[in-house]
């Protein structure tokens, strides 16, 4: 999913030539909700109607409107997440630089609190001129961000730098650069989530009830914080389509210790929500099991813990584990935490009726390493990993 997706975007035009259309589509390709404003001679290269049509909003670029109202740039400046000036013309780039604002679009860019991002459109002798570059440089200055025009084919038949960069150009560089400010941008997030299966025969198998919910929104959260995930499931129906997260499929407790250490050590942090069975059964039968006799008895065997393992080999990552507990629940946590070598441990209690298995809510408790305590009421399982990667945040 793009770092766009449900972000407020504010495309601002300039005279320049029609292919902010192909950026607004863009935009919305990414998910973005769009706004377009434009100064009055941009509608001589594109129509209001073409940017209204595409962005689904109505397009302005006047300030005052024919019923006596205006058009607060305020407002607009207020809604942003992120501004975006595309194509910036070389009068508009020199109004910016100056502090003019006799437009629509100068004015909306004055009241700017949100990033704005500028894309120079001109021909190439103007994007040369040393009064255009020192307006760069001086809005550069200011904390706007230059997407540099690109060499080409210019409005004006003639071959050179100055045209606009083209817009997946834009949107790709807007996405990066909005992933380097994001707090987790370069670090690497490693989850376990949902159950294990232990077969007993080609079969059937030994499981349990997680769905894997939390620790699926626990990678969600991860990467729109811009984190590089890779989430190890057990058996799950829970999907991150959609996420750039690296996704490994496993079945039993053994195969998700391979992975989960196989990914371990060049992690940063290290999230272990799964439901990992405890025991396996000593011998998988090859054939199915048929039932011959009143009884039966299946032997079984300690799977490895896995946490426990990484804990044992942990140098930096920071170690965050599980407990899900029924009764004496803090103290049995705290054993875990020290047991385990964790920076801290989530704990669920099965007498919270919103924490638990299958369910969309979760109630946590989280105990740090030195034992300090914090509870959250219950809230949904997204909202609780929102909580969880804060403490994360704070810890990094
Ligand atoms: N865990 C693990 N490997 C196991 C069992 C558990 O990595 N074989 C992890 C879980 O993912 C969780 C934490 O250890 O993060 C605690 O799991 P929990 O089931 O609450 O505790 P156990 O250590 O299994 O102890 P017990 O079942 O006796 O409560």
């Amino acid at each position: 999913m793009s770092v766009l997706h449900s972000k407020k975007i504010l495309l601002a035009v300039s005279a320049g030539i029609y292919i902010a259309a192909f950026l607004v589509r863009g935009l919305i390709k990414a998910g973005a909700d769009v706004k377009v404003i434009m100064t009055p001679d941009a509608q001589h290269f594109v129509t209001p109607l073409t940017l209204s049509t595409l962005s689904k909003h109505p397009v302005e670029w006047e300030f005052f409107g024919d019923k006596g109202d205006w058009n607060n740039h305020v407002e607009y400046a207020l809604w942003a997440d992120y501004m975006i000036i595309a194509p910036c013309t070389a009068n508009t780039l020199s109004h910016m630089a100056d502090g003019t604002c006799d437009n629509l679009v100068l004015a909306t860019y004055l009241s700017a609190k949100c990033p704005v991002y500028f894309a120079p459109a001109m021909d190439l002798d103007m994007y040369q001129h040393p009064t255009t570059k020192e307006n760069i440089q001086q809005l550069v200055q200011n904390g706007n961000i230059l997407i540099p025009a690109e060499s080409g084919e210019l409005a004006s038949g003639l071959v050179g730098e100055g045209r606009m960069a083209e817009p997946e150009h834009i949107i790709t560089f807007m996405e990066q650069h909005i992933a380097s400010t994001l707090p987790l941008y370069g670090k690497k997030v490693v989850v376990s989530a949902g159950p294990t299966y232990e077969n007993i025969d080609p079969v059937r198998f030994i499981g349990n009830y997680s769905s894997g919910k939390m620790g699926f929104e626990i990678a969600k959260e991860a990467s729109r914080l811009g984190a590089k995930v890779t989430l190890v499931s057990g058996p799950s129906h829970e999907s991150c389509h959609g996420y750039p997260i690296e996704r490994i499929n496993v079945i039993s407790a053994r195969d998700m210790y391979e992975a989960m250490h196989q990914q371990f050590t060049d992690a940063d942090v290290v999230v272990m929500s799964a439901a990992v069975a405890d025991y396996r059964p000593k011998e998988m039968a090859t054939q199915k099991i048929k039932k011959n006799d009143e009884d039966m008895t299946i032997e079984l065997v300690k799977n490895p813990d896995i946490l426990k393992s990484l804990g044992e080999i942990k140098t930096n990552q920071l170690l965050v584990g599980f407990a899900l507990e029924t009764n004496n629940e803090e103290e049995f946590a705290k054993q875990k935490l020290a047991k385990k070598n964790l920076d801290f441990i989530v704990l669920n209690s099965m007498q919270d009726k919103e924490a638990g298995f299958q369910k969309n809510t979760n109630k946590i408790t989280i105990i740090d390493k030195d034992l300090s305590l914090e509870t959250f009421d219950a809230k949904s399982k997204a909202d609780v990993a929102k909580d969880i990667l804060n403490v994360v945040l704070k810890k990094l």
